[in-house]
C-alpha cells in the first residue's frame, strides 16, 4: 500500500487523518515542528489505532529533512497540512505567516520534485472565497483575501495552478505531470468518536465551536455572539460546519484520487484541482448553540455582541464536485458534530495539557 507524507500530522485535522488512512491501509510518515500541537496527540493516535507512525519532530522549511524523508521513505503522495491559520494574528505579525505557510510549500514541492514524488493535497480554506456573492459556493467563485492568511493560501493556490501548467507547458517542471488537489475546507469541528482526540487550541479559541466547548466545560464564562443582524433565518451568522472525520476521509479518497488514476484521465495528466469539502448545508450560531446544548445537556449562556470585524453573513459550499470527482460525500450531522465534540472536551477539559 502506499506512503503518505503528512506534514502537520500532529494537529487537529492531521491526527483525525491519520486514522483515516490507517484504516485505509495506507502507510503515513509525519512531519511536525509542534509549533501549535503537541506530542501526546500522537501517542493517542497510537493507542487508538494500535499502529505506529514514523514521526520527524522539524520544521517543513527544513530541506535536510525533507531529504532525509524522501530518502529513507517511498513516499507517494503528499498532505500538506502544516501551516499558520490564526486569522487576527495573521494581520498583526503577517512575516511570520508568510514566512511558515509560503516557504513550507516551496521548500516542499522542490523536495518532492527532485524526489519525482508529484501527488499533493493542498489544505486550503473556504477563506479563498471572501465575501460570497452567490450561495451556495462552486468552485469557479470568484477569489479574494481580506488577511494575510487567507491571501497565504491564496498564493500557495495560485503557486499550485502554476507549477501543473508548468509541466503542461514543458517548462520548469517539463515532462513532469504534477497532480493537485486543493481542497478548500468550509468549518471543520467535532471529534473523533474516541473522544481520545480532539482540537486544543491555544489561548482563549477565536472559533465558535471551541469556544462553546469551553463555556459547557465551564473554563469559560459566556458565549458572546458575534452580530445579530445579520441577513440570514434568525440574524446570527451562517456557516457550513463539517465533522473533522468526514474530513479526514475527504483526504482519503482525494489520495485515492491521485493515486488510483481516475486524475489521469485530466488533459495532459497534469493538473491543481479546487475541490471544496463541506457538507452543503448552513447552520446558523444560534442554532449550534441549541445542538450543543441538546448533545451534552449543559446550558450554554450567551449574549449577543456587535458583529466580528471581517465576518461574512453566510458561506456554505456547493459539495457537488467532491462528490463527482471523489465519489466523496460528507455524512454525519449537526447532532454527531456537538456529541464527539462534547466528548473529547469532557473527557479532557485542559486539552492535551493534562495527557
Ligand atoms: P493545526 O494548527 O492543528 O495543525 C497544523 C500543524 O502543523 C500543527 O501540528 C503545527 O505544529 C504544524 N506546523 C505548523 N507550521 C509548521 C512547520 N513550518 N513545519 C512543521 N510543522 C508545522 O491546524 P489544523 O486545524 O489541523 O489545520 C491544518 C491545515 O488546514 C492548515 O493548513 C490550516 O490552515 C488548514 N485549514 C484549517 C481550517 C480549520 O478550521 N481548522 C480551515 C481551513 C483550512
Ligand atoms: C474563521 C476564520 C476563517 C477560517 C475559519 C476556519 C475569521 C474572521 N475567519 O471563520 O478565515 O477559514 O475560521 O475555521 O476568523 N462566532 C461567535 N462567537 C464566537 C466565535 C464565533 O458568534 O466566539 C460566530 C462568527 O461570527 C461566525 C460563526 O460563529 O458567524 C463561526 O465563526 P468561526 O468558528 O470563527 O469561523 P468563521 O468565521 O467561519
Amino acid at each position: 500500500m502506499s506512503t503518505i507524507l503528512v506534514t502537520g500530522g500532529a494537529g487537529y485535522i492531521g491526527t483525525h487523518t491519520l486514522i483515516s488512512l490507517l484504516g485505509a491501509g495506507y502507510h503515513p510518515v509525519v512531519i511536525d515542528n509542534f509549533q501549535n500541537s503537541k506530542p501526546e496527540a500522537l501517542s493517542r493516535v497510537r493507542q487508538i489505532t494500535g499502529r505506529e507512525v514514523p514521526v520527524y519532530a522539524a520544521d517543513v522549511r527544513d530541506e535536510r529533512t525533507l531529504a532525509r524523508i524522501f530518502h529513507e521513505h517511498p513516499i507517494d503522495a503528499v498532505i500538506h497540512f502544516a501551516g499558520l491559520k490564526a486569522v487576527g494574528e495573521s494581520v498583526r505579525m503577517p512575516v511570520s505567516y508568510y514566512d511558515n505557510n509560503l516557504i513550507s510549500t516551496l521548500r516542499l514541492i522542490q523536495a518532492m520534485d527532485q524526489h519525482g514524488c508529484r501527488r499533493l493535497v493542498f489544505s486550503s480554506s473556504a477563506t479563498v472565497y471572501g465575501d460570497p456573492a452567490r450561495l451556495p459556493l462552486t468552485e469557479d467563485a470568484p477569489l479574494s483575501a481580506t488577511n494575510p492568511y487567507g491571501r497565504s493560501k491564496l498564493i500557495i493556490e495560485d503557486m499550485l495552478r502554476d507549477l501543473a501548467i508548468a509541466a503542461r507547458l514543458g517548462g520548469d517542471a517539463a515532462g513532469t505531470a504534477w497532480q493537485i488537489a486543493l481542497l478548500r475546507y468550509f468549518n471543520p469541528v467535532g471529534a473523533h468518536p474516541s473522544g481520545m482526540i480532539g482540537e486544543d487550541p491555544n489561548g482563549i479559541p477565536n472559533n465558535l465551536f471551541p469556544y462553546i466547548q469551553q463555556v459547557a466545560v465551564g473554563r469559560l464564562k459566556e458565549l458572546q455572539i458575534f452580530g445579530a443582524d445579520y441577513p440570514t433565518t434568525d440574524g446570527t451568522g451562517v456557516r457550513d460546519y463539517i465533522h473533522v472525520m468526514d474530513l479526514a476521509e475527504g483526504h482519503v479518497e482525494a489520495v485515492r484520487f491521485l493515486l488510483g488514476g481516475r486524475g489521469a484521465a485530466a488533459p495532459g495528466g497534469s493538473f491543481a484541482e479546487a475541490i471544496n469539502l463541506g457538507t452543503g448545508s448552513g447552520v446558523s450560531v444560534l442554532q449550534a448553540v441549541r445542538a450543543f446544548e441538546a448533545a451534552s445537556g449543559k446550558q450554554i449562556p450567551f449574549r449577543m455582541a456587535p458583529r466580528r470585524p471581517g465576518d461574512v453573513a453566510a458561506c456554505f459550499a456547493d459539495a457537488g464536485k467532491a462528490a463527482r470527482l471523489l465519489g466523496w460525500t460528507a455524512r454525519r450531522k449537526l447532532a454527531d458534530m456537538c456529541e464527539d465534540a462534547w466528548r473529547w472536551q469532557s473527557l479532557n477539559p485542559l486539552g492535551f495539557a493534562q495527557g
